[in-house]
C-alpha cells in the first residue's frame, strides 16, 4: 500500500491552551487582573456576604434566590443529606486506607445505580444536583469517621450546609467562626469557568450520558496534583521545608534540579495572584495567629516572595491551593480530605455547567494531530521481528 503523507493540524494547541471549548454564562475570569465572578458577582463580595447554599442557587438558576427560595433550598438540602440506606454497607466495606477522593468517586457512582428515575428532564436533573451536593459531605464525613473506628454522625437538621459538614466530621457543633470559614471555602471553590474537571464533566455530558457520570468524571479529574490535588501537596511541601529561612534554598534547588513544580503556584489563566488565594490568605493569617501553624503560614508568605522574584515575570503566582490547606488544618481537617472538600463545593459548578451545556448540547469530539507511522501492511506474527526493543 502506498504511503500517504498525513498533513499536520495547524490548529493544535497543547493542553487546549487558548481554545474556547464552550459558551457559558456562569463564571468569568480576568486572568491578567486576577478577577473572578460568578454570574457577574465578584468572588470577594460573594465570600463576604453570601452563603454556599445561595451560591448553589445562583449557579443552578442563574440568579439569586428570594428569601423564600433560599429557605426552600436549605430545607431541601437538609431533607436530602441522609444517604440512601444501601450506601452505608458499601462505605463500611471500603478499605480504611482508601484515598478519600477515590471513595467519593466510587460512592458518587453508586448513587447513579440507586437512582431508578428514568426522567432525564431539567427538573429531574436539578433535583439530582441538589441531592449530590447535599450528600457528598455526608459520604465523606461517614467514611472519615468509620476509617478512624468511630461511628458515623447523622446530619444535623438545623445546621447549614458548611456547619453540618464540620459537625458530621467531628461530632460536635462548630463555632460560628468555624462554620463561616468552611462556608467561605465552599463558596470560593464552587465554580471556576472551564477548569479541567468541569471540562471533563462536560465531555462526558456531551455524549448525553447521565449527570452522575459527568460528576464522576469531574471527581476523577479534580483528584490530580496539577488540579485539585495540589492543596494536599502544598501542606506536604511546607512541612518538608520546615521554616521560612529555608524557602529560598528549597526553591533554588527545585528549579536547579527541575525536580517538580512548586505546588500552589501557577495557573493556566491567572497571570497574577489568584483572587481566591488572596481571600484564603487573609482567613489563614487570622486562624494561624498565635498557633504553631504560624510557622507554616510564614513559609507560604516567603514562598510568594521568592517565587515572585524568580518566576513572577512568567506570570507564576499563588493559586487557590496555596493557603486553603492552612485554613482546613486550623479546622482540624486532615490533609487527605482537602481535595474532597474541593469536590464537595465544585459539584455545584460541575452540575450547573452540565445543565447549562445540555441546553445547546453538542458532542465534544476534537481532533488529534497524528504523529505515528504512515499507513502500512499487516505483518503475520511469524514474520514479525523477534525483538522490537532493538528496533
Ligand atoms: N512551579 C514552577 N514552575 C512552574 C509552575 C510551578 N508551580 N507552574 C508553571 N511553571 C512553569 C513551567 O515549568 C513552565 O516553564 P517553562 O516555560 O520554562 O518550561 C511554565 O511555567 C509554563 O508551565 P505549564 O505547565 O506549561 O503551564 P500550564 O498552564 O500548563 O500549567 C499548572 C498550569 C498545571 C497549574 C502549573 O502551573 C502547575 O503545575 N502548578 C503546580 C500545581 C498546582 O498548584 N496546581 C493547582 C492549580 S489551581 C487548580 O487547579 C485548583
Amino acid at each position: 500500500m502506498g504511503a500517504t503523507k498525513l498533513a499536520a493540524n495547524p490548529g493544535f494547541s497543547a493542553g487546549l491552551e487558548g481554545v474556547t471549548a464552550a459558551r457559558s454564562g456562569l463564571c468569568s475570569i480576568d486572568g491578567q487582573q486576577g478577577r473572578l465572578y460568578y454570574l457577574g458577582y465578584s468572588i470577594e463580595e460573594l465570600a463576604q456576604y453570601s452563603s454556599f447554599e445561595e451560591v448553589c442557587f445562583l449557579l443552578w438558576r442563574r440568579r439569586f434566590p428570594t428569601a423564600s427560595e433560599l429557605k426552600a433550598l436549605k430545607k431541601r438540602f437538609v431533607e436530602c443529606r441522609a444517604l440512601p440506606e444501601e450506601i452505608a454497607p458499601h462505605i463500611e466495606r471500603l478499605p480504611k486506607d482508601a484515598a478519600p477522593m477515590g471513595v467519593l468517586r466510587t460512592l458518587a457512582s453508586l448513587l447513579c445505580n440507586l437512582d431508578k428515575n428514568q426522567d432525564n428532564g431539567v427538573a429531574a436533573n436539578e433535583e439530582r444536583a441538589v441531592r449530590m451536593t447535599a450528600q457528598f459531605p455526608t459520604m465523606m464525613a461517614a467514611f472519615h469517621r468509620l476509617r478512624r473506628g468511630q461511628k458515623a454522625v447523622a446530619p444535623h437538621p438545623s445546621l447549614d450546609h458548611a456547619a453540618n459538614f464540620l459537625y458530621m466530621l467531628s461530632g460536635s457543633q462548630p463555632t460560628k467562626d468555624e462554620a463561616r470559614l468552611m462556608d467561605v471555602a465552599l463558596i470560593l471553590h464552587a465554580d471556576h469557568e472551564m477548569n479541567a474537571s468541569t471540562f471533563s464533566s462536560l465531555v462526558t455530558a456531551s455524549t448525553l450520558s447521565d449527570l452522575y457520570s459527568a460528576v464522576v468524571s469531574g471527581i476523577g479529574t479534580l483528584k490530580g496534583p496539577l488540579h485539585g490535588g495540589a492543596n494536599e501537596e502544598v501542606l506536604k511541601m511546607i512541612d518538608a521545608i520546615g521554616d521560612a529561612s529555608k524557602v529560598e534554598a528549597y526553591v533554588r534547588e527545585s528549579f536547579r534540579a527541575k525536580k517538580y513544580r512548586i505546588m500552589g503556584f501557577g495557573h493556566r489563566i491567572y497571570k497574577t495572584v489568584d483572587p481566591r488565594a488572596r481571600v484564603f490568605k487573609e482567613y489563614a493569617r487570622n486562624v494561624v495567629a498565635g498557633t504553631d501553624s504560624e510557622r507554616l503560614f510564614n513559609i507560604n508568605v516567603r514562598l510568594e516572595e521568592v517565587m515572585q522574584a524568580q518566576v513572577g515575570s512568567k506570570g507564576i503566582y499563588a493559586n487557590v491551593d496555596l493557603y486553603s490547606g492552612l485554613v482546613y488544618q486550623a479546622l482540624g481537617i486532615p490533609p487527605d480530605l482537602f481535595t474532597p472538600i474541593f469536590a464537595i463545593a465544585r459539584v455545584a459548578g460541575w452540575t450547573a455547567h452540565v445543565l447549562e451545556y445540555w441546553q445547546e448540547n453538542r458532542l465534544f469530539r476534537p481532533n488529534a494531530e497524528y504523529v505515528g507511522p504512515e499507513p502500512r501492511s499487516y505483518e503475520p506474527v511469524e514474520k514479525r521481528r523477534q525483538d522490537y526493543s532493538k528496533a
